[in-house]
């Protein structure tokens, strides 16, 4: 039986984060921020300054109190022990802020905007050391890749799918998902001439522990699974996980790093197990990704045509799929005295909490 926890406030849940010691942070609507103790009691509760969206939270991976949020276009500093007025607030995107990701070490944050650009801000200097600018619409997901200093992931809803050299400040492989769909072949979705399916627009991302793999949740319901080599990366599985628009994935932590967890507007919720599969729905070599030049001149329509991608995803199926019922806005996984749950945020005031049991 899931276990609901009700918002102080009446505002829609945006996103969520758990910290290494078990607090629980939510983020709504007008700039509503709640903490929560594992037992689901809030313990904190305040409304942010300019009364914005609270979108993303990213605890400190160093320092389990501090956390930072993203609202409007400011970006907060707080204390999970002081819950009161931010420590500090940074203004370094000029839209608004979609996504925030700290790097492992805390020492830079990047704040993915409306605009498209990725700021990354020195959190000791305290100023944005590098503008990444590429994604010609919103920006909606960024995350750095644990094990890789100075190198992280963004995608939006122009399609594309970047691995950025953070130091360079340029990207090193771009993969555009509507190009990359051409050339997926799934047998599940019997598609008839003249169907039309949403656009990949890519909603959401999240990289595995291991910092080599990443996934992509898009628009047309397919979850897209990337190992990175080097400095490109390709697609070596994909499936349909919802009927709609996969607006979260979540690789889980560490030992099951290759189960994630995902979160559709078709209001399901579902576990995946990505080390299951076999050879067959391994994707072949992928032709269509293209080392970007430093002219930048190669588009990735290029060779577009006449390739056959024969072994596809076909029987990769949910572990686990809950019907939750409404649109889910974030998904979080945590370990809630003892037990190993999923949190999840909808267009409710309240938090559902599920719990995986044993995997
Ligand atoms: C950003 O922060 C400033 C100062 O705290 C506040 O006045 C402003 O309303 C905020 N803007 C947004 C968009 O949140
Ligand atoms: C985080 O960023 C800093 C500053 O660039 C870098 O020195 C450090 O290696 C990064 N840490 C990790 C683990 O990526």
């Amino acid at each position: 039986m899931p276990v609901t926890w009700t918002c102080p406030h009446s505002n829609a849940v945006l996103c969520l984060a758990v910290s290494t010691e078990g607090v629980v942070a939510s983020g709504a609507e007008l700039g509503e921020l709640t903490i929560w103790n594992e037992e689901g009691h809030p313990i904190g509760n305040i409304q942010l300054n300019g009364g914005e969206d609270v979108t993303s939270i990213a605890f400190s991976p160093v320092c389990a109190t501090r956390l930072y949020v993203s609202h409007g276009e400011n970006i907060s500093v707080l204390d999970s022990r002081a819950f009161k007025e931010p420590v500090e607030t940074f203004i370094i995107n000029k839209e608004e802020v979609n996504c925030i990701s700290v790097n492992e070490t805390d020492s830079l944050l990047a704040a993915a905007d409306d605009s498209g650009s990725v700021k990354v801000l020195d959190l000791e200097k305290k100023k944005v050391t590098r503008s990444l600018h590429r994604h010609t619409n919103i920006c909606s997901a960024v995350s750095f890749r644990p094990h890789w200093p100075h190198s992280l992931v963004s995608c939006g809803l122009d399609m594309q799918v970047l691995l950025w050299n953070v130091q360079k400040a340029r990207p090193l492989w771009i993969t555009n998902l509507q190009h990359l769909s051409q050339d997926e072949e799934d047998t599940d979705y019997q598609q008839s001439p003249g169907q039309l399916f949403n656009p990949p627009l890519a909603h959401s991302l999240s990289v595995a522990a291991s910092g080599n793999t990443f996934c992509c949740g898009a628009e047309d319901g397919k979850i897209r699974v990337f190992q990175v080599t080097g400095t490109r990366f390709e697609e070596e599985l994909f499936f349909k996980g919802h009927t709609q628009g996969v607006s979260q994935v979540h690789f889980l932590k560490e030992e099951t790093q290759h189960f994630l967890i995902s979160g559709g507007n078709d209001g399901k919720v579902c576990l995946w197990d990505t080390g299951k599969k076999t050879t067959q729905q391994k994707k072949q070599k992928q032709p269509k990704n293209h080392h970007l030049r430093k002219s930048n001149s190669v588009h990735a329509k290029a060779g577009s045509s006449g390739h056959k991608i024969s072994d596809v995803a076909e029987s990769i199926s949910a572990k686990l799929s809950i019907e939750h019922g409404e649109k889910i806005n974030w998904v979080s996984e945590a370990s809630l005295q003892g037990s190993r749950s999923v949190l999840v945020a909808d267009p409710t005031n309240c938090i559902t909490v599920y719990q995986l049991g044993e995997m």
